[in-house]
Formats: C-alpha cells, sequence, structure tokens
C-alpha cells in the first residue's frame, strides 16, 4: 500500500466529483473489440426461429446467420461462436454427424468466412448437440461416459471444421487430454495456425438451461447431469489445474464459464497464468438479466455494461455474451 496521508489530506471522493475526472482515472475500459456473439444456426432456408427462454435471440438458418454476422462485424465485433441445432432424426449414439463435411456447421463456416472474411469464427468442438441422449460424450451400455473414444470423436470434430476453414476450435467438452490431442492433430494436417480456445474451467452449472431449450439437448438429457465431466461448482483449485493443464497441452486461450458468479476463477486463472482469458456469460445469466429488464425491475443498459466491467475489472480479455449485438449497438450510438 502507497497510502501516506489520510482524511482530510486524503479524500477519495476528489477524483469522483467531474465527468472528466472520473473518465481520466478509470481502470477498465469495455470496447467491441471485447466481444464475441454466439449464434444458433439451423437447416433450412429463409428461417428465424425465436427462443422463448433467451428473448431477442433466434435460430438462423445460414443464409440469415451470415446477414446476422455481417450486422455484428459492421458494428465491430471480432467474432462469431457457431452453435448447431441438429435435427433429432440426425442425432445418435456415435455423434458420426459432428464430423460430416458437408453438415450444418461446416457448411456455416465456409459461407461465413466467403462472405465475411475478416470475421473470426470459432467452433464449439463437443458431441452434445450430435448425440441421442444430449451427452458430451460416447457412452457405454450403462450410459458412463469413455474418456478416449469421446476424444477420438472430438478430433475428427475438430479436423472437419478446421477443413471447413475455422479460425478457432472451441471445445467445451471438459474430457481429459483432449486438447493434446487435437493440437497434435492440427499440427500433423496442415492446420497449424488454427487457435484453440480450450474452455478450461467449465463448470457443471445450472444456468445453461436456456442454451440446451436452444440446441435441443434438453429434452434428450432429461434428468441427467453432467457431473461426471463438469468442474463442481464447489472447486476453483481444481478449475485452475485443468487450465495448466490445457495450457500445457496447447491452447492458445482459456475461458471460464459461466460468468458471474465464477468471477474468481476469471481472475484467478488470468493471475496465474497471464494468458488470453475469455469468459462465457451463458444463457441462463442472460435469461435473468433479460426477464428482469422486461419487468421494468432493472436498468438494462447500466446493469449489463455493469456486468461487462465486472469481467474487465476480474481480468477477463474477451466476453462471449447473447448481449454481444445489442453491446455494439450501445457503444456506438454513444
Ligand atoms: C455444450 C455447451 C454448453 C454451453 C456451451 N457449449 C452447454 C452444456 O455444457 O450443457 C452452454 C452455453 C450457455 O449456456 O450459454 N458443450
Amino acid at each position: 500500500m502507497l497510502i501516506t496521508s489520510c482524511y482530510p489530506l486524503r479524500r477519495l471522493r476528489r477524483i469522483r466529483q467531474q465527468p472528466f475526472a472520473r473518465r481520466l482515472v478509470a481502470e477498465h475500459q469495455l470496447t467491441v473489440n471485447d466481444l464475441i456473439y454466439p449464434l444458433f444456426v439451423l437447416e433450412g432456408q429463409n428461417i428465424r426461429e425465436p427462443i422463448p427462454s433467451l428473448p431477442a435471440i433466434e435460430r438462423l438458418s445460414i443464409d440469415h446467420l451470415v446477414k446476422e454476422a455481417q450486422g455484428c462485424h459492421a458494428l465491430g465485433i471480432q467474432a462469431v461462436a457457431l452453435f448447431p441445432c441438429i435435427a433429432a432424426d440426425k442425432k445418435t449414439l456415435d455423434a458420426k454427424e459432428a464430423y460430416n463435411d458437408s453438415g450444418l456447421i461446416p457448411r456455416a463456416i465456409r459461407a461465413l468466412k466467403e462472405a465475411i472474411p475478416s470475421l473470426g469464427v470459432i467452433a464449439d468442438i463437443a458431441l452434445d448437440p450430435y448425440t441421442s441422449h444430449g451427452q458430451d460424450g460416447i457412452t457405454d451400455r450403462n450410459g458412463m461416459i469413455l474418456n478416449d473414444q469421446t476424444v477420438d470423436v472430438l478430433v475428427k470434430q475438430a479436423l472437419c471444421c478446421a477443413r471447413a476453414g475455422v479460425d478457432i476450435l472451441a471445445p467445451s467438452d471438459m474430457m481429459d487430454g483432449r486438447i493434446g490431442v487435437i493440437r497434435r492433430a492440427l499440427e500433423e494436417n496442415t492446420f497449424s495456425e488454427v487457435m484453440i480456445l480450450a474452455y478450461c474451467a467449465k463448470y457443471a452449472s445450472s444456468f445453461y438451461g436456456p442454451f440446451r431449450e436452444a440446441v435441443g439437448s434438453k429434452g434428450a438429457l432429461g434428468k441427467a447431469d453432467k457431473f461426471s465431466y463438469q468442474v463442481s461448482p464447489s472447486n476453483g483449485d481444481e478449475g485452475l489445474h485443468e487450465a495448466a493443464l490445457d495450457i500445457q497441452e496447447g491452447a492458445d486461450m482459456v475461458m471460464v464459464k459461466p460468468g458471474l458468479p465464477y468471477l474468481d476463477m476469471v481472475y484467478r486463472v488470468k493471475s496465474q497464468f497471464l494468458m488470453p482469458t475469455f469468459v462465457y456469460q451463458v444463457s441462463g445469466e442472460y435469461a435473468m438479466l433479460k426477464a428482469a429488464s422486461q419487468h421494468g425491475w432493472i436498468d438494462e443498459k447500466a446493469c449489463v455494461m455493469e456486468t461487462m466491467l465486472g469481467f474487465k475489472r476480474a481480468g477477463a480479455d474477451a466476453i462471449i455474451t447473447y448481449y454481444a449485438h445489442q453491446i455494439a449497438q450501445w457503444l456506438h450510438d454513444e
């Protein structure tokens, strides 16, 4: 502590009196360069499907996806993260649609990179949109998630997205060892420039509900949970351990998820590893902010921007949020 004097010589309120001084002393600032927009994509043409638990967010067919992404990029958003809504008849136990080169996600990646080459495209690497049971892994007869068999499929999915031209792969499944195996496969297949954004501290959270409704894994999952692979909300050190392993295995960036209930993890991961650290403000967080705003119980813009500053203060370099497009518009209008 450098404080050498105290009241009345030291009055902290002096720097808070005028707007110019408040701006000068601001330690953190959100810019549009910090934002990543998640997008849900579905088959078909000219389709925009609302998602009841994610007001203002829609599932988009590829033609609309491209338009939406163009709108975001025009406002300065640098990257989008894609999530597929796969038809029920394409979901199987072996999740083979996850590495179909003419599947929905590879086609969406190609369309985006062709129309907007300077927009970063992030693809989620996980099997839950593709399995008939909605789990992120291949299971044995008793429903146990098989780690290494799952990683084999994740590698195929990763290479499939790389072939389509993806910029960043974001493994969100939490199987052991997947970052290293994917990194090696990328190196061996001429994709050494493809980045990996590892969901390192991904928690077994109940805040993913609206997302599971959006991609249609909710019904498939039923009452099952993901506690056998996602980190328990009770554990902080374990999340750090996950981050250490993912970095060692070749992750370029790491991510903490969800956001607000895990700000300590954003802070700890950033200060421990000094790596690009992202945070995911997940669907349930968005739904809470939206619902309270729609009731007129909170000031939407003020509260949303406050959560963003919280992420920046905790050390986040970028934020995935369903509010990204809206925030970019607010920043633009200022
Ligand atoms: C799937 C995945 C999930 C989210 C992103 N990727 C859900 C889950 O793990 O069940 C959640 C995102 C959100 O809630 O916004 N691997």
